[in-house]
């Protein structure tokens, strides 16, 4: 298993001197967070992987599911000792935000739209909170995955906005046979449910496949997807929107494949989100 640190002091005796690799999480860990690990052990071979476990309150708005996020230390350790980490880093809520704390680290252009509209402050709760542990762990690297593609898209912005010296890997989606991607929030959701939650990747794969078959107009790509789930009884949409590398929206699309169709809604009253390429591999 895994060291179990709790605090800066603990952390900053037990860093390794060699080539460290940082995965961040809210723990609960599945296997996408597993892929990220085992993404990190192969970055650094001999070095050091550090995984953060750390229900970030600052990232959580107003009426969000902060008091109610799963939590299971136990199975996380086990978890991200089976994927190779050497630490794993769990600090208090007052560890990270003692009294008196006042910086945040506010990104701006990448995310405004998407869910840094329907989410208030959450992307600058979560740049804070991973600069933060930049800070804590100063690791050669740091893993995310493509599942959160807006994340992604903040983290990188702010590492070229701020010099900060780690390289971020990005690691493809991890998903169930059935197409829904994995995700903490998945446990919300009774089996039936979960079998009812794959309409938002079949809608990717809809706007996908319109893609693959020639349409390059924004609009009616994003129509492909709207048709499934506007038909689906406990789908409420929030965005599907296919973007450029940038985040941003056109007209038409060109053969980047950067381009990515991204979808939020809300589903048996949990926040779900998923993401594609627009060019299928
Ligand atoms: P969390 O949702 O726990 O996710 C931790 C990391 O695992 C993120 O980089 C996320 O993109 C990745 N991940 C989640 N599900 C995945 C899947 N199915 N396949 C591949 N990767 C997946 O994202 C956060 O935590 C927080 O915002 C954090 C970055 C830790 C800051 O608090």
């Amino acid at each position: 298993a895994p060291r179990l640190l709790t605090t800066p002091a603990e952390l900053r005796a037990a860093r390794a001197s060699g080539p460290v690799a940082l995965v961040p999480t809210m723990g609960y860990l599945h296997e996408g967070h597993a892929a990220l690990i085992q993404g990190a052990r192969r970055l650094v071979p001999g070095g050091q992987v550090v995984v953060s476990v750390f229900v970030n309150p600052l990232q959580f708005g107003a009426g969000e599911d902060l008091g109610r996020y799963p939590r299971d230390l136990p199975r996380d350790l086990e978890i991200a000792g089976a994927a190779g980490a050497d630490v794993l880093f769990h600090p208090a809520p007052d560890t990270m935000y003692p009294a008196g704390f006042a910086t945040q680290v506010s990104v701006g252009g990448v995310s405004e739209g998407l869910d840094g509209a329907a989410r208030p402050g959450h992307f600058t709760g979560v740049a804070t909170v991973v600069l933060k542990l930049f800070n804590l762990v100063q690791p050669q690297y740091a893993l995310f995955g493509e599942k959160d593609w807006q994340q992604l898209a903040v983290i990188r912005r702010m590492v070229t906005d701020l010099n900060v010296p780690v390289e971020v890997r990005g690691v493809p989606t991890v998903r169930e046979s059935s197409g829904l991607a994995l995700s903490s929030r998945n446990s919300y959701l009774t089996e039936a449910q979960r079998a009812q939650a794959v309409i938002l990747s079949q809608a990717l794969r809809a706007v996908q496949a319109a893609y693959a078959g020639g349409e390059r107009k924004t609009a009616t790509l994003e129509a492909a997807g709207h048709a499934l789930l506007d038909a689906h009884p406990d789908v409420t949409l929030d965005y599907l929107n296919v973007v450029n590398g940038d985040m941003q929206t056109g007209e038409m699309v060109d053969n980047s494949p950067m381009n990515r169709v991204l979808v939020a809604a809300r589903m048996f009253g949990v926040r779900l989100i998923d993401n594609m390429p627009l060019a299928a591999s």
